[in-house]
């Protein structure tokens, strides 16, 4: 599918199709006789304009069959962008089985938006982010009983350049959510470092893979424990972007948990919670996702991509409760529960990170339910020890849709927790404050810059965010990849292309 931008009168488009995307009471010229039917409809009140409002007219005569009316609420300024992302996204849902190929987007408060770089940027992602859907599964597609499929759509007022930003973001992402969607059985640690490879010989990015050997050698004990009960052996995934002709480039790091099915190992989770846990490698699927996102906007920057993959399976070779392993950076963890491995994962992985001494670090992870049930299906948590770097990856994240919220990454009573009679940590504690406590775990593994200076890092806590049961705003159902734009605008944001 083709999205351009369109720069003839909207009166006179000669595809099959229209969409406007219209806010309350907002009045619709410039399009010729459709302005009248639009004014009609409205008078008749059958339209309102109301977010989530939307009406198919058949149009009889002329090259124009489908007229949509999809309503983007009251104008909410800043904020409108994101509106009209999801409304976007929705629109390419709802005209899925329709006969229509060559579609026009009106949308008439563009004329008067300032910033319309972001504004179409958000109209290429809700176009490509509506129409992914997961189905290489089905040996009958519920598109083949479409009359036709949508070739191409236009944009009525946009600017390429701006819509290519968005494209960019978007397809970053359903890459992400391609590979998160893959079941266990197709994705594991091996296959995921193959689709890693594949990613970084497309598109020119540096690429190194550890086996079990290498892991072990390299002191990755946490990685490979918690890949040990699994026939899938674990991976580490390294991945660099390296720009051109810039003489010491800054650094950032992006690390993500690749558990590709998590059971919760000996401490195996109830067959309810077993459900959706192939999307437990999501935050390994975002990093791959920026890293193409990345190749592709090539900012100023040294980007690596960091991926701990392992399989936590029950077997005879688990690892178990009581266990004490030792991290990458030597500091040893007495196992209180095998289910809380993502961390473990993460802890050799950030050690790694930070011996590359970047100037940032950002890691991604579905890691606790504690974090869902804190901030509910449409929040990812934010941690971070740095002021600056949160409101940053905020403001970005606002940018893009994403919702997140901070919380501590540090409290008394819960660092108090984690210390274990046996070695320095445990890997968990309460179940209250779940969230905090893993944040604060994980930042036992990051370096410091100079003495008492921890490198900025902040840690997205994807968990209950990444998975969507019902078509839920941009994300239709599945996996959502959500953080991989944020990440990718953080960057961008920081060190503009
Ligand atoms: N992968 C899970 C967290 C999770 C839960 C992700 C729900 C997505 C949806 C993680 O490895 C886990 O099992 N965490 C435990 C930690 C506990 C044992 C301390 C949890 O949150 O229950
Ligand atoms: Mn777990
Ligand atoms: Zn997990």
């Amino acid at each position: 599918m083709e999205i351009k931008t369109y720069d003839g009168k909207a009166a006179e488009w000669k595809g099959d199709s229209i969409a406007v995307i219209l806010q309350q009471e907002e009045k619709c010229e410039h399009l010729g006789k459709l302005s009248g039917i639009i004014k009609e409809i409205q008078s008749r009140k059958d339209f309102t304009g109301k977010k989530g409002s939307f009406i198919k007219v058949p149009i009889m005569d002329g090259a124009v069959k489908n007229l949509y009316l999809i309503g983007a609420g009251k104008d909410e300024g800043k904020s409108l962008p994101t509106t009209v992302r999801s409304t976007i996204a929705e629109l390419m849902r709802k005209i899925k089985a329709d006969n229509c190929k060559d579609l026009l987007v009106y949308i008439p408060a563009a004329a008067s938006v300032k910033d319309k770089k972001r504004f179409f940027s958000a109209v290429g992602e809700g176009i490509e982010l509506g129409v992914y859907s997961f189905d290489k599964y089905k040996t009958v597609k519920e598109d083949e009983e479409n009359k036709s499929k949508l070739e191409k759509v236009s944009v009525a007022g946009a600017d390429d350049e701006f819509l290519s930003k968005g494209i960019i973001y978007a397809c970053s992402q359903n890459y992400s959510r391609n590979l998160a969607n893959e079941p266990g059985n197709m994705i594991y640690p091996q296959t995921l470092a193959e689709h890693a490879k594949e990613l970084a010989d497309r598109l020119g990015l540096e690429c190194e893979i550890w086996e079990e050997k290498r892991i072990i050698k390299e002191k990755m004990c946490c990685l490979y424990a918690v890949g040990a009960g699994s026939e899938k052996k674990p991976r580490f995934i390294h991945l660099v972007y390296r720009p051109v002709g810039i003489k010491k480039a800054k650094k950032i790091a992006l690390v993500g948990k690749g558990l590709t099915f998590d059971s919760g190992g000996l401490d195996i989770k109830p067959s309810d919670f077993l459900r959706t846990m192939k999307g437990d490698k999501s935050g390994a699927c975002n990093v791959l996702g920026a890293m193409q996102g990345i190749a592709k906007l090539k900012p100023k920057v040294e980007v690596h991509g960091i991926i701990g993959a392992a399989e936590n399976m029950p077997g005879g070779a688990s690892f178990r409760p009581d266990d004490i392993l030792t991290a990458r950076n030597g500091k040893t963890i007495e196992i209180d529960n095998t289910d809380a491995e993502g961390r473990l994962v993460l802890a050799d992985a950030l050690c790694y990170a930070s011996e590359l001494k970047p100037d940032v670090i950002i890691d991604m992870a579905t890691l606790t339910g504690a974090c869902a049930v804190a901030l509910g299906p449409n929040r990812a948590g934010l941690f971070s020890n740095d002021d600056d770097l949160a409101s940053e990856i905020l403001s970005a994240a606002e940018a893009c849709g994403e919702n997140l919220w901070r919380l501590p990454a540090e409290d008394e009573k819960i660092s108090e927790s984690m210390k274990s009679p046996v070695a320095d940590m445990v890997n968990c504690g309460s179940r209250y404050g779940g969230a905090i406590f893993a944040a604060i775990f994980l930042q036992e593994f990051i370096g410091e810059i100079k003495k008492g200076k921890k490198i900025p890092w902040a840690h997205l806590d994807i968990a209950g965010v990444d998975f969507f049961k019902e078509n839920t705003s941009i994300y239709s159902k599945g996996a959502s990849a959500f953080g991989t734009r944020t990440c990718l605008e953080f960057i961008i944001n920081r060190f503009s292309i």
